[in-house]
């Protein structure tokens, strides 16, 4: 099997998925496979897939995991791992995303797309605090936390940056858990706590302040109801074979869904991985099934 690994991108998360390639290549290559590497930061890279049977894609953000290389790959007709087109870009778009959970009753966070006349005193003081970010950006880029009016204004000019659409999301407190997923089956679920405000880009690739929690401390029943809800929610949106659910505990106890991530990290600070160990795969194993699942 002719294996090519897609990375890099021109996305804001190329940096990331030159981290993730590492360990993609590097394991696979352990393992006794010979991958192609492909940056597709290199315009018209497709040209240079060749006999490729399938492409492990390892790109993250628009672009890479949005849909359009799971719609070029599946026009060239070259199998790729991970979700398609359609799963790609609703998870890519977290107000459809949100929107579509709400229809289905599954629970995820007030939310509202900022418009030029959104209220926003009238938001705030419903929700006490607001996430402002872009509809369509991963690891927490463009992202910020806001209490006030003018921090809000401030927070839109920062998420326009990764886009036109911005989102603005009722603030919880509550620790936020992660929950990778591998063709049907939940692994185990990490908590994660960042010391920072929240989990936000520095906290994700660069420092060592935040702790991750594995087994996550939830009684047996309450870990059920959060891989439960997670594989929902990955299923709501058409998402297949592997990815990674985020969600916050409320102040009631309740799990709330953030996100979902089709193409997850795969960086020595990542949670994938980490997931894994804890559900006794090796990252060999785990890419293993990854393309397994994708070929079938
Ligand atoms: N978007 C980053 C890569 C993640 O979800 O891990
Ligand atoms: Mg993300």
């Amino acid at each position: 099997l002719n294996i090519a690994v897609l990375f890099g991108g021109t996305s804001g998360e190329r940096e990331v998925s030159l981290a993730s390639a590492e360990t993609v290549l590097g394991a696979l290559r352990e393992g006794g496979y010979k991958p192609l590497a492909l940056d597709t930061g290199e315009p018209r890279w497709w040209g240079r897939l060749g006999n490729t049977d399938i492409a492990f894609n390892i790109q993250h953000g628009v672009g890479g995991e949005d849909g359009s290389t799971q719609g070029l790959l599946q026009c060239l007709g070259i199998a790729g791992t991970g979700s398609n087109v359609l799963g790609s870009a609703l998870a890519m778009d977290k107000l459809r995303s949100k929107q579509l959970w709400r229809s289905l009753g599954l629970p995820t966070a007030d939310f509202a797309l900022v418009k030029a006349d959104t209220d926003v005193d009238a938001l705030l003081s419903e929700w006490g605090a607001a996430f402002v970010k872009p509809v369509a950006e991963g690891s927490s880029l463009g992202m910020t936390r806001v209490n006030s009016a003018a921090a809000f204004e401030a927070a839109c000019e920062s998420a326009a940056v990764y886009g036109e659409k911005i989102l603005a999301e009722q603030f919880i407190d509550g620790p936020e858990y992660t929950v990778a997923i591998l063709g049907d089956r939940a692994l185990p679920p990490i908590r994660i706590e960042a010391t920072r405000e929240f989990y936000d880009y520095e906290a994700k690739y660069k420092g060592s302040s935040t702790s991750y929690h594995v087994p996550c401390g939830l009684s047996v029943q309450d870990e059920e109801q959060l891989c439960e809800l997670a594989l929902k929610a990955f299923h709501a949106l058409d998402c297949s074979v592997w990815g990674r659910v985020d969600l916050m505990r409320d102040g009631s106890g309740n799990f709330q869904l953030l996100e979902v991530n089709t193409i997850p990290g795969m960086t020595d600070h990542s949670l994938v991985p980490m997931a894994a160990t804890a559900g006794g795969l090796s990252l060999l194993e785990l890419l293993e099934q990854i393309l397994l699942l994708s070929w079938e």
